[in-house]
């Protein structure tokens, strides 16, 4: 069966995801947003996925972000409910408890880039575009634009790109902060992957409780951010995989680590 979205393993513990509707320059359709959401679902079920990668099909767009077709037939209250439909996915996405990498192969506009300010880290095609470019539609951000976008960049750079609806090329976004890493078309998957399977090398309990201790601190002040990080650091020091990492150093080898 053709499937809107497909998990495929790269590495014993990287995989990725693809969004597969390159016809419709990977929009986000609500078929393709119930399956987005079973899979996320699937992945956080899996001890053995540590580190998601997230990608488009075909070489033109990572997501070119709602579905404008779909969105054309629907009432007022059936498009609110798509957008919390995008919004609670991406949440999804965001509050997955592994690193996830969003690898933008082509243009990445509004929902599509709105996937990938859910990830953790962005990879971008020299080639690709991104933009939030919802005003120029009469609509704003909706699947958490104006709350990540600002984070991620400040609330100028965001405020400009948001009231602009312009899209940036590659060397802009990487300048600006948007996105972390660029690479020219033909390497980005495989720098991507290597990034990963770097990641997925370290403890996965440290690697999740450090997405935690970042990901809660960000949202409250230092003195209680500093408190969420030594709870996530005791989370730690149970764990097998510690002893591991001590010994390994001890006996000047690598870590095997095994997520106990
Ligand atoms: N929703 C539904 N279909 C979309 C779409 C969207 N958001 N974006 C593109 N498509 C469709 C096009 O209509 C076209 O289908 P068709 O062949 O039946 O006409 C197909 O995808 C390919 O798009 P096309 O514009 O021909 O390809 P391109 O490579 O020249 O450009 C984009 C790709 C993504 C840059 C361009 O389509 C675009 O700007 N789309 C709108 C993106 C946007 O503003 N999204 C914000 C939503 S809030």
């Amino acid at each position: 069966m053709d499937t809107f979205t497909k998990l495929e393993a790269l590495d014993t513990h990287v995989y990725l995801l693809t969004l597969n509707r390159p016809s419709s320059a990977n929009a986000l359709s609500s078929g393709l947003l119930d399956e987005l959401e079973e899979t996320l679902k699937d992945i956080q079920r899996r001890p053995e996925i540590r580190v998601l990668l997230i990608t488009g099909s075909g070489n033109k767009a990572f997501s070119a972000g709602a579905d404008l077709k779909e969105r054309a037939e629907m009432g007022e209250k059936e498009v609110l409910a798509a957008v919390e439909k995008i919004g609670s996915t991406f949440r999804l996405l965001e509050t997955l408890s592994i690193p996830t990498i969003a690898v933008m192969n082509g243009a990445a506009y509004g929902g599509g880039l709105e996937l990938a300010l859910a990830c953790d880290i962005r990879f971008m095609s020299s080639s690709a575009k991104a933009g939030l470019t919802e005003t120029s539609l009469a609509i704003i951000p909706g699947a958490g634009g104006t709350q990540r976008l600002p984070r991620l960049i400040g609330p100028g750079k965001a405020k400009a790109m948001i009231y602009s609806a312009k899209p940036v090329e590659a060397d802009k976004a990487h300048a600006i902060g948007l996105v972390e890493y660029v690479y020219e078309p033909q390497f980005l998957l495989s720098e991507a992957k290597d990034f990963a399977c770097a990641i997925a090398r370290n403890a996965p309990t440290a690697l999740k409780q450090a997405k935690k201790a970042i990901q809660e601190g960000l949202d409250t002040d230092l003195e209680a951010g500093l408190k969420i990080e030594h709870s996530c650091y005791e989370v730690t020091i149970p764990t097998k995989d510690r002893l591991e990492g001590l010994n390994a150093f001890k006996e000047k080898r690598k870590p095997d680590y095994k997520g106990e």
